[in-house]
This record gives structure tokens, C-alpha cells and sequence, in this order.
């Protein structure tokens, strides 16, 4: 080994670069990895102690009666700042603030308790894990089946499959262009699930509907993997994409885009929808 290249200024200096990088990193505190649902559980709450707070400090100096409304109004407020604080996405603010004037509002109406437990197993058996994966379920829509069915060759047998196929009109739409080809549909909420699987056996449909995570499949299986999933998922996808699918297959996105990777072409948006990124592995 060459000693001088240890004694030349220019190592002293990267020497001493990688010393204080490893003393700052011990002392500076990683942002901690929070999913949204979560932070926003954290501001309601800290809103909640801020008002607590807030009443008692000024009961210290004014006997003052708060009204019930008042309250959630400070609530709504203090949410919304402290989302700003936290650097949460644009549309938070409005859901922190509606949040919990919604709740007075609803509590207004005086409405069985049952609505409520309704409306919590709808929303659960709808949405499922959105709270972890930030991939809520809202359907493509018709052009988007037409445009991504022309993607798929006509004159072969493709083995594709729809990571996140909600109620199954992409897959089932696919299946019927595409007679010959093998479609599959997986989706990891049970009530979109459930739809798919009887509108598949109603419509005779060929598509087959799988319920589960995509994390679990093998991606090397199919031709085609169609996601229309959200922005947070995508870099993990690409990672998952690039270990697994075989040279040649397509990875197609509707809407979203890979940060960072070039897609190998697009289907530029149509009115007001979104473009169509695709690229050949
Ligand atoms: C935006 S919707 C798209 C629905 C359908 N592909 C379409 O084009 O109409 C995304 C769906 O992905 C599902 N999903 C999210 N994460 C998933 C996962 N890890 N495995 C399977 N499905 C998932 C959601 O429950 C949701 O129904």
C-alpha cells in the first residue's frame, strides 16, 4: 500500500471528515419514521392537552365560562397548528380541523350508537391497513382500463396481475379484452375484496381475485404488474420490481411515478387524467 496516500492533505482532510461525521451522528437524533394516522392521533391529542392547558391557565387569571363549542373550535385550532408544526401534507390541516367539530356536530344529532359502530366496520373492512401502507382504495376509471389493455399484446398469452385491484373493474375489464391472458387481482382490504370476488362470479368473469398483500407475491411470475397504488408506496415497489420481474415483463403505474427512475415510456394524461408510466424491465 501506498503510505503516502495516508499522509497527503487530501486524506488528512477525508480522515478527518469521517471522524466528525461519526461523532455528530452519535449526538444528533434521527427524525423518528411515524406513519400519518399515527401523528395525527399525536395532535389531537397534544390539541386536547394544549386546550386543558389553555382553560386552567386562563382560570388563573379570569373566572371565564367556556361554552362546549368554544372548546372544539380551540381543539380544531390547535390541531391544525401544531399539523403545521409537524410538517404534515396541505390536506391534513383541513381534516384536523374539521375533525373534531365533525364529532361535536355528529354528537349534536344525537345518533344511535349503532351508526357509529356501522360506520367504523364499513370503513375498516374498506380501508384495512391504509392507516400503515398510505394506499387508500379509490377506483380507476374506464379510459384507464382501455389505455392499459392496449399496453398488453394481443397475439400472445400474458400472465398479469392488478397489485391492489379494489373491486376488480381494471382485471375484470382485462380479462374480457384479453381472453387468452391469465389476469389476477390481489387486494388486501376484505370488504373491496369480497365485491371483486362476487362481481367476478356475477359477470363471469375469468379474472381470478386473490385476497392478500402484494408483499407476498413473486413478482417473476407475471408479465405485466399493474399498481395503482399512492406516492409512498412506489419506492418500495421499484425495489420489489427490480429484485423480482423477469427481463422483459412491464411494470405499469397509473398515475404515480418512481422518484428517481426514468419510466421507459409514458401514456401522457387524457383530460383530467393522469398520466401512465411504464416501465420495461
Ligand atoms: C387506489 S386503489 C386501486 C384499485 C384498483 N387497482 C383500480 O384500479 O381501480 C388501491 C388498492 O390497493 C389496495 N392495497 C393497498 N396496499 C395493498 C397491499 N399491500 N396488498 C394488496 N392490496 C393493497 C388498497 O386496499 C386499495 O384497494
Amino acid at each position: 500500500m501506498d503510505k503516502s496516500i495516508h499522509h497527503s492533505p487530501l486524506a488528512f482532510r477525508a480522515t478527518g471528515l469521517a471522524l466528525k461525521q461519526r461523532i455528530f451522528s452519535r449526538f444528533t437524533f434521527k427524525k423518528p419514521r411515524i406513519v400519518p394516522a399515527a401523528l395525527a392521533v399525536l395532535v389531537q391529542s397534544l390539541s386536547a392537552v394544549a386546550v386543558f392547558l389553555s382553560v386552567l391557565a386562563v382560570g388563573l387569571f379570569a373566572t371565564m365560562h367556556f361554552s362546549t363549542f368554544s372548546l372544539v373550535l380551540m381543539q380544531a385550532l390547535f390541531a391544525m397548528g401544531l399539523c403545521v408544526l409537524a410538517g404534515m401534507a396541505s390536506w391534513w390541516r383541513w381534516i384536523h380541523f374539521g375533525f373534531p367539530l365533525g364529532l361535536w356536530g355528529m354528537s349534536m344529532l344525537h345518533m344511535p350508537n349503532e351508526v357509529y359502530l356501522v360506520g367504523f366496520l364499513i370503513s375498516l373492512s374498506l380501508y384495512w391497513t391504509t392507516f400503515r401502507s398510505q394506499v387508500p382504495f379509490y377506483p380507476s376509471r374506464p379510459i384507464v382500463w382501455e389505455k392499459v389493455s392496449e399496453l398488453i399484446p394481443s397475439d400472445k398469452a400474458i400472465h398479469m396481475i392488478d397489485i391492489g385491484s379494489g373491486i376488480g373493474d381494471l382485471s375484470m375489464h382485462i380479462a374480457k379484452t384479453k381472453p387468452y391472458s391469465q389476469i389476477e387481482g390481489i387486494e388486501i382490504a376484505p370488504l373491496p375484496w369480497l365485491i371483486s370476488l362476487v362481481r367476478a362470479y356475477l359477470k363471469n368473469s375469468t379474472a381470478i381475485f386473490k385476497f392478500g398483500d402484494y408483499h407476498q407475491l413473486v413478482f417473476s411470475r407475471y408479465d405485466v404488474v399493474f399498481a395503482y397504488l399512492s406516492p409512498a408506496a412506489m419506492p418500495a415497489l421499484w425495489q420489489k420490481a427490480q429484485q423480482e420481474m423477469c427481463a422483459g415483463s412491464l411494470l405499469i403505474s397509473y398515475e404515480f411515478d418512481i422518484p428517481g427512475i426514468k419510466p421507459s415510456f409514458c401514456i401522457e394524461s387524457i383530460g383530467k387524467i393522469p398520466k401512465i408510466y411504464v416501465w420495461k424491465m
